[in-house]
């Protein structure tokens, strides 16, 4: 007889799960559902932009906010419908468009229509069926640095007689600074929300609701959840919890456990790099991966940081060896900027006046450094 594995309903613990019910959001929940109330019925569009870090809650909030208001049914006049798409692999207004006719039943081909013909089109499919439409566009950094226009398009459009567009934009940054004048208008004080990073408490409450859900019963206690908690408040990520809750109780039934210890949550968090950064290792850019990467193979060498003259000449090495041209100064320093600001590394001030000191604590170094190697597609060693 084979018992109840620990893990006993996996499927709640995958990060596309929509939990049911959301813990210490509340507030947030209650802001997003005044303004939607005050807006809508009135036929007018309400759009939001909602930041916070990686695993704040972003994405659960947006999926349980829009399944909440498409169940209250009809604000004024319409009823609501929401589309969702997730723009992280569609980070082009195009593919986002066809989308969003596929969602009001249009297929168009990819070619020979403008983006503002597509529109029309899409406005013609919601009068076909009148609702008021929110459109969910995830993770649209991308999207929106690259100079989108639809998202002009879509916050200027025209009240469609049989209900309007709402924009709901969600991004790990401030997107204001990326889009036009006018777009940016639409997004004023009262149309941004900032998800702040869960705390501690926060994060040992959230794996408990979670745990009650996914595990079998009696299989975990308090002390192992807080022990999570306390591994995953530097970032607030409720993600990186998740996942280490999930990987602990595999080790647990792995090693055919009664229940999840210490050391089965020790060994669950050396397998998971904190999802803050294999997120972003994907969205870097060429010249960041390629400074990051000199980094990397610096500190795989010892030392927790390294001085950033010596990291300028260690990167131009590795640039030649890529056969890649030089980087000026400026690109260089703009890059380790950027580098910082994304949270990947961090820059201190070092003793000699210019240099500073840059660090990356957030995995070991030769992790990085091979995950750097396989998205440059570069075999260590300098070999092809
Ligand atoms: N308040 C919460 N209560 C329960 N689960 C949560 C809560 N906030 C986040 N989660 C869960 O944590 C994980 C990460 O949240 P997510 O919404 O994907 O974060 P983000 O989109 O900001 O990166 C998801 O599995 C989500 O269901
Ligand atoms: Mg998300």
């Amino acid at each position: 007889m084979t018992p109840t594995p620990i893990l006993a309903k996996e499927e709640t613990l995958d990060p596309s799960f929509v939990p049911p019910r959301l813990v210490r959001r509340d507030e947030e929940f209650a802001v997003l559902g005044r303004r939607y109330r005050e807006a809508l019925p009135k036929g007018l569009a309400y759009h939001l932009l909602l930041t916070g870090g990686i695993g704040s809650g972003k994405t659960a909030l947006a999926r349980r906010f829009s399944a909440e208001i498409e169940r209250a049914g009809r604000l004024g006049e319409f009823p609501v419908k929401t589309t969702y798409i997730n723009c992280w692999r569609r980070a082009s207004d195009r593919t986002v468009m066809l989308d969003l006719l596929r969602s009001v039943d249009v297929s168009l081909p990819d070619r020979g229509y403008s983006l503002s013909e597509m529109l029309d089109v899409y406005e013609q499919g919601i009068r076909r069926h009148p609702a008021h439409r929110l459109v969910v566009l995830d993770e649209a950094s991308a999207l929106v640095r690259q100079g989108t226009k639809l998202v002009y398009l879509l916050t200027r459009s025209r009240e469609v007689e049989l209900g309007a567009i709402s924009l709901m934009l969600i991004a790990a940054e401030d997107l204001l600074p990326y889009l036009d004048a006018a777009s940016r208008s639409s997004f004023g004080v009262t149309h941004r929300l900032a998800l702040a990073p869960y705390d501690r408490a926060a994060l040992t409450e959230i794996l408990e609701s979670r745990a009650s859900l996914a595990l079998r019963r009696g299989s975990f206690d308090r002390d192992v959840l807080e022990q999570i908690a306390r591994i995953a408040a530097p970032n607030g990520d409720a993600r990186f919890a998740l996942e280490i809750l999930a990987n602990a109780a595999r080790a647990a039934d792995d090693a055919g456990a009664e229940s999840i210890t210490a050391e089965h949550v020790r060994r669950a968090k050396g397998s998971i790099l904190p999802t803050v950064t294999e997120a972003q290792l994907e969205a870097l850019s060429t010249n960041e991966l390629g400074v990051l990467l000199a980094l990397a193979r610096t500190l795989k060498g010892k030392g927790s940081s390294v001085a950033s003259q010596r990291l300028r000449a260690n990167h131009a090495a590795l640039l030649e060896e890529l056969g890649a041209s030089a980087m000026s100064r400026t690109t260089f320093w703009r890059t380790l900027k950027e580098l910082e600001r994304d949270g990947l590394v961090t820059l201190e001030a070092g003793a000699t006046g210019e240099s500073s000191l840059v660090a990356a604590d957030e995995m070991p170094a030769s992790f990085l450094a091979t995950l750097l190697e396989e998205r440059i597609g570069q075999a260590p060693g300098g070999k092809g």
